[in-house]
């Protein structure tokens, strides 16, 4: 059951080290650095001309950035790329205890990956902020923090990164990661179905546009500006996902099939037989 916490308040300036710095690293890293936290990253790719901009401490080498003794390893890689980049990473490097926090939009399988490869002496939160760098860009107040507090022993980390969020104004809502992933397929995985469907179409703008068209529109392109990565991630692992797709198809057939029904009841099974 999803409950608003109260258990956010304690916070201290926190070492976050990022591992993935694409778009929405960079884009979460932007708020952590104006709150006042410390952030130094690693990627696959090489961010550090940006990273330099931003007052990041860049590494290209995991070893390095993992002796930066950071309080919060947050992990922003692709859902997919998951398994690798934890695996890949050399635990007995840092100097102390962290806490693992993952910000995939799936949940149950980050859990179990962090369960399976990380160390026990290391805490694990799982966390998906409902928004991104669209529904972000003028603040986070009001959109929904998700979190599952799955192994934490250091409640003051814990609590200063989910202050945070909290700050900004999200709803933080705690959740287990198999709620969050039933009701993720039901909205978050059909948006994106619906509109890769559409962008597929290749729908665009017209001359005589319905404002809901507008806004079809819209909200086609923003969300096909995600990567195909993360929607093929949100497909593959969750286990909910493959059930919404059945049932949009099914769906679509009972919509069509409304449609002949009527259409023969309105001009005759003859006229009307496509
Ligand atoms: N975008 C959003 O609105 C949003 C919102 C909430 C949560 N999330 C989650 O945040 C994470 C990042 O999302 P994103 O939008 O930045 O796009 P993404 O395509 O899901 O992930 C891109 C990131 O993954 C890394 N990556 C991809 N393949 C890799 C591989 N084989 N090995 C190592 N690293 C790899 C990239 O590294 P390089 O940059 O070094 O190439 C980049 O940092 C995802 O898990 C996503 O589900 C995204």
């Amino acid at each position: 059951m999803a409950t608003a916490s109260s258990s956010t308040s304690s916070s201290r300036p926190l070492k976050i080290g990022i591992i993935g710095f694409g778009t929405f690293g960079q884009f979460l890293s932007k708020t952590m650095i104006k709150q006042g936290h410390t952030i130094t990253a690693t990627s696959r790719s090489d961010h550090s001309q940006l990273c330099s901009h931003l007052g990041i401490s860049f590494y290209r080498e995991i070893d390095g950035f993992l002796e930066a003794e950071n309080d919060v390893i947050m992990l922003c890689t692709s859902i997919l790329s998951l398994p690798e980049v934890v695996k890949s990473i050399p635990f007995h490097r840092l100097k102390r205890p962290a806490l693992f926090v993952d910000v995939l939009s799936v949940k149950e399988y980050p859990k179990q990956v962090l369960l399976q490869v990380l160390p026990p002496e290391l805490d694990i939160l799982c966390t998906h902020p409902m928004f991104g760098p669209d529904s972000g860009r003028d603040g986070w107040k009001d959109l929904i923090f998700v979190y599952d507090r799955v192994r934490i022993r250091d409640e003051i980390v814990c609590s200063s990164f989910l202050q945070i969020f909290a700050t900004e104004g999200c709803k933080m809502l705690e959740m287990s990661c198999e709620e969050h992933d039933k009701l993720a397929a039901r909205s978050q995985f059909l948006t994106h179905i619906i509109c890769r469907t559409l962008s597929e179409m290749a729908i665009e703008s017209t001359s005589i546009d319905t404002k809901n068209f507008q806004t079809l529109v819209k909200l086609t392109e923003s969300t096909t500006n995600n990567s195909f990565d993360l929607f093929c991630g949100l497909f593959i692992h969750n286990r909910f996902a493959k059930e919404e797709l059945k049932n949009l198809e099914v769906a679509l057939e009972k919509v069509k099939q409304k449609l002949h029904d009527r259409m023969n009841e309105e001009l005759g099974p003859s006229v009307s037989r496509i």
